[in-house]
């Protein structure tokens, strides 16, 4: 039984959303890939995902042709998994493959889609339909065993697909945004792997001790996601690149950027991007560069792995 699920950029808003502002998140074109079956000896997940680290200069392959390794998959994964098969009375002896075209711990949203995934192939497995609210739902507790407390803004964007513009809450705010036009990002990746808690906890920890400081920059980022949905949506990719400039500046501000995510986002910013930003948590993962076009997208790409970075060109449709 198969189940697959996108990985994700978050556009705008991320560390924002945990307080409940708004984000804005797009899923990409790379998937985690789900094969499962009943085995007496389960329950067994084995991963293959391509690696973290970045490409020789001379030599970079795209992360979608790049060898996969096999990850040692930690047993809190399991129980995880384990536990979602019960809930949807799927065996609890089984034995899982996983296949992922994302990078693990690179700010892709690799956990939340492999959530997704996990939940899509066990729905087979037990003969059940699983909506896109419920494999949400089943993902964000996987989630939870990576990153305490996430807000579920990756679940809810893997499981639906498309772009939207989400605000955390019970239930969360979920708006689908349409972009007028293809939205054109080149991907770049830091090859730092980290896990989201690194960075949400102790950002939570430095705004508790100055609020007065913390939560004007952190609504700024709000502010920024909710008015990017209505570029979006105008297909104004020339406000969308000030909004990203902006918020990159305020993430480095909170301190959630890190020297390699600075070097990317410089090199995208030299080759011509119309804005660039970290994604994600930080403190490694990946940067988003906006091109003009697709070709403007590949040019950044080849400016990026001429600094040793590897990097993708990612077409958002509307
Ligand atoms: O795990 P990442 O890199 O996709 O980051 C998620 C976005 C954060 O806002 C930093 C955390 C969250 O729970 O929303």
């Amino acid at each position: 039984m198969k189940g697959s699920a996108p990985g994700k950029v978050l556009l705008l808003g991320e560390h924002a959303v945990v307080y409940g502002h708004p984000a804005l998140a797009a899923a990409l074109k790379r998937r985690v890939f789900v094969e499962v079956e009943e085995d007496r000896n389960g329950p067994v997940i084995e991963l293959l995902a391509p690696p973290p680290t970045p490409a020789s200069p001379s030599n970079s392959p795209s992360p979608s042709n790049s060898p996969s390794t096999s990850i040692q998959v930690p047993p809190e994964l399991l129980h995880a998994a384990s536990d979602m098969a019960a809930a949807l009375g799927a065996p609890s002896a089984f034995r899982a493959v996983v296949r992922s075209e994302l990078p693990l711990g690179g700010g892709l949203g690799s956990s939340a889609a492999l959530g997704v995934a996990l939940a899509r192939a066990f729905s087979q497995l037990a003969a059940r339909d699983c909506p896109p609210e419920r494999a949400e739902h089943l993902a964000l507790q996987l989630e939870r065993v990576f990153h305490g407390a996430p807000s579920g803004v990756d679940p809810a964007v893997c499981a639906r697909g498309g772009v939207i513009l989400f605000r955390r809450g019970d239930p969360a705010q979920v708006d689908r945004i349409s972009p007028r036009l293809p939205l054109h990002l080149a991907v770049v990746l830091t090859g730092v792997m980290r896990g989201t808690r690194s960075t949400v906890l102790p950002l939570s920890a430095r705004r508790a001790e100055r609020p007065d400081l913390y939560d004007p920059l952190l609504a700024t980022l709000g502010e920024l996601a909710r008015g990017g949905a209505q570029s979006l949506e105008r297909g104004d990719y020339q406000d969308l690149g000030v909004r990203f400039d902006a918020a990159h500046g305020v993430l480095a501000a909170l301190g959630v950027s890190c020297p390699e995510l600075e070097h990317a986002v410089a090199a995208l910013r030299r080759a011509g991007a119309l804005g660039a930003k970290l994604t994600g948590a930080g403190g490694g993962g990946a940067a988003i560069g906006l091109a003009r076009d697709a070709a403007h997208a590949d040019a950044l790409v080849r400016a990026a792995e001429r600094e040793g970075l590897r990097a993708f060109a990612e077409e958002i449709s509307p």
